[in-house]
Order: structure tokens, then sequence, then C-alpha cells
């Protein structure tokens, strides 16, 4: 046999040309949606139709209007019904699913503990009972700072349960975002923990947790949950609540769950915009919950009998709606996993898959192009039958990563959904409804049924096939957000005020990002067109890392741009212009990287600080971001006759290159 014969290079080249993929017969036999029609009954029944959604949900009373548009952008869903999220997470499934798991969660160390739903209803209970007893009202927001540990979704429900809405701070962010996001939010009750493990170390947490509370204007009270036992770097103090000890002295507790008007606060989120303040994006309970429960039905297939993981961090909108708020609206088991994908080896996440019998897998490219990077020996040691579906989220997926996940995970029998969306849509957006449409890697499909998003050029005209334009949706959704929190009118600018034409009702939002169409519809989205950088999915604001480095004693200016990263998307470039006396030296450097660590987090550590003389600018003094982007990426220049200063690019360009 030579070598062209061996069936995995024939595999590998069909695959390689191979540009659409139609969905698998057995997965499309049992899928929850797989009739083409839900396309043509969501227009035709635009917005009655929305009632699916809702309809997946248990509701203490019926909305009167399906939506309400008459005070356009600020749209209203379900109007006049009411419910309650952690009531419609937890209670509603015990009398068929008490004994089922909800949350199967891993930790770092391999240990594992199982909640069912009677077990997590009773902690949910009790956590709400204590958060109730320590003086949390209704519409008081909770922030939370925590890991991947079980206490965040209990404390998430308990919160929902009460009436009390969440911010939740991924736990990556440094002391001061906390602190920023727990004054903006007007927040004085913490939940967070003394540490966590990475790569089998015990992380201090609670030392950085106290940090923010320092910077926190009003009184904090703050709750800790013991994850680290005697492990923990540092001792949980006595003007602080254990959270296990609170639990405990409410033993068998129930709390009536609080009616919530549909329109009612369920969180808020922060997430990262041009300018370099936060933006905390509010959700609804009814709308958001209807969105993250049909998403869930539709797109990620989950069943109330599956396994199902989403690998995200909860600290993003992803783990809030596919691992917290859809996964258990549905009733199903969601795997809730601590560690890292290769540690204490790189097959962990297949171990995991194997071991669970884990149905769908929701993970990110950057994760994927990693597995790929570290070989099929991992996946191939491990059954992975089990895989009827796989998802991914959070920046562009390449066509290479694309197949390589359907080949050596799904062994071409599970369909891919690559899934856009954003902190602000709530849930899912574009992507195939993996029941019904063909696929084709590197697009993430057409709009979901419902959903109207074109691709438009500045003057919002569509662009047509082809082209490349922004990325604009043209009807409201159940999952929208509803307003920036206290800030209708950064609301107003931020999203809707490029492409809408209030005198003609036109209300248009816009996403910044990206993208264009092809004949059949499908969007490929080619990335953010704001000044925002998406490291492995991780929204960055330029602005914010900005403020972070000239910050820094001795630095005079900064310009902060993404440049591509084979594994991560993007990667964050600093360009440098120290003061006058400052020396340019790697100490200096790592100040500056440091810097950037404590005011935002270490995932937004920069992967290049460069030291320039000056910044491209144009007559007017804006800098020229593009040509910076060009530099780091090694692209060729584009026009540069429009700057003041044009010879300092090529300075910057080997200064690059020298780097
Ligand atoms: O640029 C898009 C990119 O991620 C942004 C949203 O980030 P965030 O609010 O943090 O939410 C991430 C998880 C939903 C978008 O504006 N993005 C998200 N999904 C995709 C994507 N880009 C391309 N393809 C996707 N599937």
């Amino acid at each position: 046999m030579t070598e062209d014969d061996e069936p995995d290079v024939q595999l590998e080249s069909r695959l390689e040309e191979q540009a659409e993929f139609t969905p698998p017969a057995s997965f499309v036999e049992q899928a929850n949606v797989s009739d083409e029609s839900v396309y043509e009954e969501f227009e035709e029944n635009w917005p009655d139709e929305w009632e699916r959604a809702a309809n997946l949900l248990e509701w203490e009373q019926e909305w009167n209007q399906v939506l309400d548009d008459s005070n356009e952008p600020f749209y209203q869903w379900f109007v006049d019904g009411k419910l309650n999220a952690s009531a419609n997470c937890v209670d509603r499934h015990l009398d068929e699913r008490a004994d089922e798991a909800a949350i199967e969660w891993i930790g770092e160390l391999g240990e594992t503990r199982t909640y069912t739903y009677e077990e997590l209803h009773r902690e949910v209970n009790e956590f709400a009972a204590a958060l109730r007893e320590l003086g949390v009202g209704e519409d008081d927001i909770v922030t939370m700072y925590l890991p991947m540990i079980p206490e965040l979704p209990i404390a998430m429900l308990a919160c929902a349960r009460i009436g009390a809405p969440h911010s939740v701070v991924f736990g990556g962010f440094s002391a001061d975002a906390l602190a920023e996001r727990m004054n903006a939010a007007n927040s004085d009750v913490l939940v967070t923990c003394d540490g966590y493990y990475r790569r089998g170390d015990a992380l201090d947490h609670l030392s950085k947790a106290r940090n923010g509370v320092s910077n926190v204007e009003s009184e904090v009270t703050t709750i800790v949950a013991d994850r680290l036992g005697d492990d923990a770097p540092t001792a949980i103090s006595d003007d602080e609540y254990v959270f296990s000890e609170q639990v405990e002295a409410n033993s068998g507790a129930v709390v009536d769950p609080v009616v919530r008007d549909a329109e009612d606060m369920l969180f808020m989120m922060y997430t990262s915009g041009t300018t370099g303040k936060p933006k905390g994006v509010k959700h609804t309970t009814g709308g958001y919950l209807s969105y993250a429960a049909w998403t869930s039905h539709a797109v990620l297939d989950v069943k109330p009998d599956d396994t199902y993981w989403c690998a995200a961090d909860i600290g993003w909108i992803t783990g809030h709606s596919y691992i917290v708020y859809g996964p258990l609206a549905l009733g199903t088991t969601s795997v809730m996993y601590e560690g890292t994908p290769d540690y204490p080896d790189k097959g962990r996440f297949w171990e995991i898959v194997e071991e669970y019998g884990v149905n769908q897998l929701y993970t990110a490219p950057t994760a994927i192009r990693a597995f790929m990077k570290w070989g099929t020996e991992y996946p191939e040691a491990h059954d992975l039958s089990s895989l009827r579906l796989l998802g991914t989220v959070g920046e562009p997926i390449n066509p290479r990563a694309w197949k390589w996940y359907y080949k050596h995970i799904g062994n071409e029998e599970c369909p891919i959904v690559d899934t856009w969306w954003q902190t602000e849509t709530g849930g899912m957006m574009i992507t195939t409804l993996p029941g019904i449409k063909k696929m084709k890697p590197g697009s993430a499909g057409p709009p979901l049924p419902g959903i109207s998003a074109d691709i438009v050029d500045p003057s919002g005209d569509p662009v047509g096939a082809g082209r490349a334009g922004h990325l604009v949706v043209n009807k409201p959704w159940p999952g929208m957000l509803r307003t920036l929190y206290k800030n209708d009118e950064r609301f107003l600018n931020e999203y809707w005020d490029e492409y809408s034409i209030p005198e003609r009702d036109q209300w248009v939002y816009f996403p910044e990002d990206g993208a264009k169409v092809d004949d059949d519809g499908y969007i490929t989205v080619l990335g953010r067109v704001d000044d925002v950088i998406n490291v492995s999915g991780h929204r960055i604001g330029t602005m914010e890392v900005e403020s972070a480095i000239v910050g820094v004693e001795g630095v005079a200016e900064a310009a902060v741009v993404g440049g591509n990263h084979e594994m991560k998307g993007e990667a964050i470039y600093g360009y440098v212009i120290t003061e006058d006396g400052q020396d340019e030296t790697e100490e200096f450097r790592a100040e500056i990287v440091a810097a950037v660590e404590e005011d935002i987090g270490p995932f937004a550590r920069p992967e290049a600080v460069i030291f320039t003389p000056e910044l491209p600018k144009t007559r007017s003094g804006k800098i020229m971001r593009r040509l910076l982007e060009d530099i780091a990426n090694g692209d060729e220049l584009g026009n540069t006759s429009t700057l003041r200063n044009p010879d300092v690019v090529h300075d910057i360009e080997s200064k690059v290159q020298g780097d």
C-alpha cells in the first residue's frame, strides 16, 4: 500500500476539500428540532412564535403580550408574565428528576461532587435563606467572585430565588477590576472563596478579593467558600462569613421562590467595550431564561436524559447561559469542570467525556486548536462514542480546526454548531440548527429562526453576498440585553445609534462585528470592528489595557492593538512611549505587564510590549491603530500617506521584527 492509499491520508485529503457537511442521519432522527418549517413559522408568525421559547418554562402567570415595542429600543418581552428562574431551573424538575444529577462537578485534583436536583434544591434554598438573613433583599445586587466551584451556580440560583440579581466577576479578574464592578453596581455583598487549585497548586483568591473589597465604597458583607481547607494560603477571618457554615445554619430551610416579573433583572454582567469603563449588561428573568432554554433545546439538542458539558467558565456569559440557566431549565445533567484541559495530562477532556458519557461538548476554538497541536493520540486513547453533538463559541473557528474537531472528536458522526453571539445577546444568534442545516466550516451559519441579521455598508444598505461589511440585527429577540445598568444613554449610543433611523421607526442593533454572507445566507463573522480584542474568546477593551499601561510611572503614552495569534486567535500588543529619562529595559517591560495583570487580570497580559519613540498619528492627532495591527501581524502596511509622521512606522516595524 502506498502512503496515499492509507485510509487516514485519504480521509484527510477528502476532508480538506470538502466545504459542506450534511448533518448525520442518526443525529437528525432524534433531534429536538428537525423540521425545516421552523424557519418559516417564526417568519410568518413573528413575534408570537417566540412563545415556543417561553413555553419551555413554567410561569406563575402567563404573559399578556409577547413583545411590547412601544418604546423602542427598550423592548419588553412576555409582558406581565411572572416566574422565578430558580424554580424553573430546580424545583420544577423535582417531581420527575429529583434523584438525577443536575450538576456533575469535577475538581482540579480529580475530586468529584454530584448534585442531584434534590440536593441542588436543598442547598439553593439553604443559601437563599442565608442571604436573606444577611440582609439581602429583592433587587439587591450580589457580586460573585468565584472560580468553577459548585458554590457559584448555587449562589446564582439562590439569588434568583430571592429576586436578587447577581453580578458574577470572572475569577481571573484582578482586585481592581472587582472593586470597579462592585462600585459600578452599588453591590455590597460578595460571595468569594479562599482559593482554588491550578495545576495542583493551591492559589490564594481571598487576598485578591479582600484587596478588591478595600476599594469598594460601601461596607461589604463577604461570604467565603472554603475550597482549600488546610491548603489555604489565607485563612478566613472572623468578620467574613463561611459559605458552608451559612448553609448549615439554615439546614432544611425552605425559601419560597419570589415571583418575578418577566422584565425584572435576573443578572447583570460586565463586558468590555470601546471606552475604558466596562458595560453592565442587564438581562431579564423571562426573556433571557426563555432564550437560554430555547437555544439549549434547539441548537445544543439538550434533552433531560443527556449529560451535557459546556467547558466554559461561569464567570463569562457562555457559562451563565449554557452551564447554568439553559441546561438546568431543561432538567438535564450539566458537567462543571474546575480545571484546565492539560492537567494532570492532555487527555483530561477525553477522560471526562468517556467517564461521564458526555453527549454534547461545547467549547472554544482556542481549546480545539490546542487539542490539535497536542495530537490525536489523546482523544484516540478514549471512547468518545457517547458524543452526539459538538459546539464552538467565542471566536471564529478556522476550517482546519473545525475539520479536526469533526473528525477526531466527533468521528464524523456529530454535527458541529459554530455559534455566534455575545454577552449582550444572552444566547446564540447565528448558527446552524444541527438537525436541519448543512454545515460549512468557518461559517457560523444562517441566523436562527426568528432572528433577522444582515451585513451592511456604512449607510446601512446590505452589501450582498461575498462582500465584507458590518453585521447588524434588525429585529428584537427575547434574550437581548435591556439596557446597560443605569446608563440608558450609553446603551443607545453603543448599540443603536449607528444604524437606526428613529424617524422611520427602524431600530437596528449593531454588535460591532464585521462579517460577510454567502449566497446561501451563511454568515462568516470576521471579528470586532471596535477597539475590542478577542483573546482566546475573551473580550478585552484596548482602552482598559491602555489605561493600565499609562498608569505606570515612566510611561508617557500607549496604544494597544490585537495581532493575530495562532492559538489564541488574537494577542495583545502594547506600543509604549516612555517619558524622558525612563530606560527602556526588560525590567520596565515586566513592570508594564505586571500593571496590566494587576488592573485587569492575567488573561489580559500583553504578548509583547514594544517601546517606540512615537505612535503613528493622523494629521488630526488620531492614532492609526490599523497600521499598528499590520505591524503586529507582519502584514504589508496600508496607506501611510495620511500620517503626520510616516517615518515612524518603519522604525516601529524594525523594532517589532527585532524583538
Ligand atoms: O466578536 C464576536 C466574538 O465574540 C464577541 C462576543 O464576546 P463575548 O460577549 O465575550 O461573548 C463570547 C461568548 C458568546 C462577538 O462580538 N464571537 C463570539 N462567537 C463567535 C465570535 N466570532 C466568530 N464566531 C463565533 N462563533
